[in-house]
């Protein structure tokens, strides 16, 4: 008996180790940190890639791996999951319409919004698509401009091309298809003038921002598969990348905690809008004389 608990912790130890090596491999090999990720999020996707390819172990999958490098691509994709919709979460964006966007064109610059892990483009395309509608003509006198950004090649090579399918558009209203898609054959492309604002880049949310001052990032769906230390770590990021009195929206089921949670101020609950505070007006007073 004794020896079998012996056996089992071994495998088990063992087990973890060539885990633990999976993730390095990644890192090394595919340029993905996971060390933000849960394990138990980890372990869930690699365990598919384990089957798919045969692997009874974790250590037979490091063998699979070595002789078998295209499977980082596979492993990859089946980490970053791209499930996104046209105006997910509609309250959301009439919370921009109507609140946010109004308030952010009243200053003079031009606005800069950052849409993190944005898989297939869909949340940027309506982003533009909502601030052409509310400012139209005007936007010409008050650039925007978005990043959007994502870990997945796949996904942002489809954001890039901004070609969607029946089910894809069926949340855009007739209205809307309309006027910012062309329908050709099978698909509905987003219209040069939406696509203009936009600049696609490859991003790994674990590293720092490149950019700053940002007036308003959006990071849904994607906190979902962080550790609580990865979470916190990623939204000080977005702190240090948004300018003074900036916002901030996160995925519905996602919580700030933390210091996140002390430095941000939330704004409204159910939409998860939330402001990094504004500079003291004694401050600003002093910067300008
Ligand atoms: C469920 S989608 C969310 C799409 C969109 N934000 C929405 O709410 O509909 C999650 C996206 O996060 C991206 N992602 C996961 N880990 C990432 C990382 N470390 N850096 C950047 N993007 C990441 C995935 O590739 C995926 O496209």
């Amino acid at each position: 008996m004794l020896e079998q608990s012996k056996s089992a912790e071994l495998t088990n130890y063992l087990e973890n180790s060539a885990f633990q090596k999976v993730k390095r491999m990644i890192a090394e090999s595919a340029g993905l940190d996971c060390s933000g990720y849960r394990d138990e999020y980890l372990k869930r996707r690699f365990e598919i890639r384990l089957r798919a390819t045969g692997s009874a172990t974790y250590a037979r999958y490091i063998i699979y791996l070595r002789k078998n490098p295209a499977e980082f691509t596979n492993l990859l994709n089946d980490l970053t999951i791209n499930y996104t919709t046209f105006f997910r979460d509609l309250d959301v964006y009439e919370y921009l319409e109507h609140k946010l966007l109004p308030k952010l064109f009243l200053s003079k610059n031009p606005v800069k919004i950052w849409s993190a892990g944005c898989a297939t483009g869909e949340e940027p395309y309506s982003l533009s698509i909502l601030v052409n509608k509310i400012f139209g003509k005007r936007l010409a006198n008050h650039p925007i401009r978005i990043i959007a950004s994502d870990i997945d090649r796949d996904a942002l090579a489809k954001a890039q091309r901004g070609a969607y399918g029946p089910r894809q558009i069926s949340t855009v209203s007739p209205k809307m298809i309309d006027e910012y898609f062309t329908h050709e054959g099978d698909s509905w492309i987003v219209k040069d003038f939406v696509k203009s604002v936009i600049r696609f880049e490859r991003f790994d949310l674990n590293q720092a921002s490149l950019h700053v001052n940002f007036d308003l990032i959006l990071c849904r769906n994607v906190m979902i598969y962080f550790s609580k230390e990865g979470q916190h770590h990623i939204h000080m990021n977005f702190y240090r990348a948004l300018r003074d009195g900036g916002y901030m929206i996160t995925g519905k089921s996602e919580i700030l905690s933390g210091e996140p949670a002390e430095k941000f101020q939330a704004l409204d609950y159910i939409t998860r809008v939330y402001q990094k505070p504004p500079k003291p007006a004694f401050e600003t007073f002093k910067l300008k004389n």
